[in-house]
């Protein structure tokens, strides 16, 4: 898609549609009025009538055929007052969506008063949402049931200053297509999106970006002593990749930061089979490393000054003839020791020794990311991810960078206590706690591999993924935590 800043007056420009925001007081201000004069009080019809309310993402079309911009969209932004930046996204996206579903091919888009007091992250929400917004997951249809025509965009810049927009622009840019790559990745069903597969990918991106990239496989990892994620592998025809991608941008620092993923491309549960219903779903089980990866090409092209490793651990979990049975004891590249209680919880095997390889590469600060328990579901429904933290400091960092992305995110305790659910009688470690605190004692668990560094866990597994949409964003994979990942980053970088 092409996206381009225009500085026309709204009322002349030429487009399929022209987009102007409503918030739920009904006000019309800037170029919402100047629209509104043109089509002779439609929108402010419309807007009294109650046929918009102008809740966030809601929409109203008018028609103005004689007008050199044909329609007329009005956008909701829900209430003027609860105003962030990242509603834009929200915005732009629903534009996309509903224009694009009607076969308009060039829309403009107008800003509100409102982004001039955040003029950058304002540009980088509406083009991020412009991107995200033409996301669909009808990739194997041969005739996509709902095509979205919208291939070009133009935000009219108004008054906002220029540099700031355009700067706004460019970051969202790389954003919007970094939470669509990660998408996609998610998406792919696991028959196409093995191990291997997701390494080519990431291979492919990460020149693309200018990022370093190593492949490593489970000859490498037994040499590296990563028993416990060649122990999930091991029952897979699948071969596993160890996939390490590494973005210098401030050589002479020694601090690094490592963003470790989970890649398991198809989670049956092993052994510890899962029952069919919505086992489908699994094949998102390595959208946690598809997060990972994307973020690293998005910071291969913004350039920040900041050292970052991306780590993803990516396998199946499969039942075959020599898997790893309930009972086995297997051993981690920090010499613990793992009673496997349950082969489903398989993605902290793996991110076990994820986490061990970061310190290795010497990480200061480490944040992971997982599909991790269905326990966080129960916790937090679909509504926010958990966040899981051995260090105030950065903890508080990570949820401040993240929370203007739109994304949600909701610390949950570490206690002693689910370390101790998390003790063997046979060995270091067993890799279930039981029923209770089933995210907390995922998360004690990881805690036994991440040493004294500085260390964020993200569960993501209630929002990964969602079986229903927006008017701003399909159903399906949700890039969940791109955006804040990247914000995390300019966060640390600046
Ligand atoms: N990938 C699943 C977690 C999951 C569940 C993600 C539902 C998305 C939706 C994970 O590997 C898993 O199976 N976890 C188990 C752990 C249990 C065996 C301790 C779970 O949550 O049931
Ligand atoms: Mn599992
Ligand atoms: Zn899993």
């Amino acid at each position: 898609m092409q996206l381009r800043i225009v500085h026309d007056a709204p009322e002349s420009l030429r487009a399929g549609a022209l987009v102007v925001p409503v918030f739920s007081d009904g006000r019309l201000e800037g170029a919402a009025a100047a629209a509104d004069k043109a089509v002779g009080g439609a929108l402010s019809d419309a807007l009294q009538s109650g046929e918009t309310k102008g809740k966030l993402g809601e929409t109203a079309l008018i028609h103005a055929k004689d007008l050199p911009f044909r329609r007329l969209l009005a956008v909701g932004l829900g209430e003027r007052a609860a105003f962030e930046p990242f509603m834009l996204a929200r915005y732009a996206g629903a534009a996309v969506r509903t224009l694009g579903r009607n076969g308009i091919e060039e829309i403009a888009i107008a800003l509100p008063g409102e982004a001039k007091a955040a003029t950058v992250a304002c540009g980088a929400a509406i083009a991020e949402g412009a991107i995200t917004g033409t996301f669909e997951m009808s990739i194997y249809q041969a005739k996509p049931e709902k095509p979205l025509a919208v291939n070009a965009v133009a935000f009219l810049r108004g008054d906002l200053d220029a540099k700031a927009f355009e700067e706004g622009v460019a970051r969202g840019t790389i954003v919007g297509e970094a939470v669509n790559f990660a998408r996609r990745l998610a998406v792919t069903p696991s028959n196409d999106m093995t191990p291997t597969h997701l390494a080519n990918e990431a291979t492919g991106a990460a020149k693309e970006a200018g990022v370093a990239i190593e492949v490593h496989d489970a000859d490498w990892a037994r040499k590296e002593g990563m028993g416990s994620f060649l122990s999930v592998a091991q029952g897979s025809a699948q071969p596993p990749k160890f996939i390490v991608m590494t973005y210098k941008g401030d050589p002479s620092s020694k601090e690094l930061l490592a963003l470790v993923g989970k890649g398991i491309t198809f989670d049956t549960g092993g052994i510890s089979i899962k029952p069919a219903e919505r086992m489908e779903d699994m094949k998102y089980d390595m959208s946690g490393g598809a997060a990972v990866i994307a973020a690293m090409c998005a910071i291969g092209k913004r350039k920040p000054r900041i050292n970052v490793v991306g780590i993803v651990p990516a396998t199946e979990n499969m039942p075959g003839g020599r898997a790893t049975k309930p009972g086995d004891i297997v051993k981690a590249m920090n010499g613990k020791t793992i009673e496997v209680i349950n082969t489903d919880a398989e993605g902290r095997l793996i991110l076990a020794d994820g986490l061990c390889y970061a310190n290795k590469l010497g990480a200061t600060r480490i944040v992971d990311a997982a599909t991790l328990t269905g326990a966080v579901v129960i916790a937090l429904g679909h509504a926010a991810s958990a966040v899981v933290a051995n260090d105030d400091a950065f903890v508080e960092r990570f949820l401040a960078a993240a929370k203007p992305t739109g994304e949600r995110y909701w610390r949950m305790p570490l206690y002693e206590d689910y370390s101790d659910q998390m003790k063997s009688d046979i060995a270091d470690l067993k890799n279930t706690g039981g029923r209770a605190g089933g995210t907390l004692t995922a998360a004690a668990f990881l805690k036994a591999f991440v040493g004294d560094t500085p260390w964020v866990h993200l569960d993501v597994a209630g929002t990964a993924y969602l079986d229903r949409g927006f008017p701003w964003s399909a159903k399906g994979p949700t890039g969940t935590p791109v955006r804040a990942f990247l914000a995390l980053i300019e966060s640390l970088s600046s």
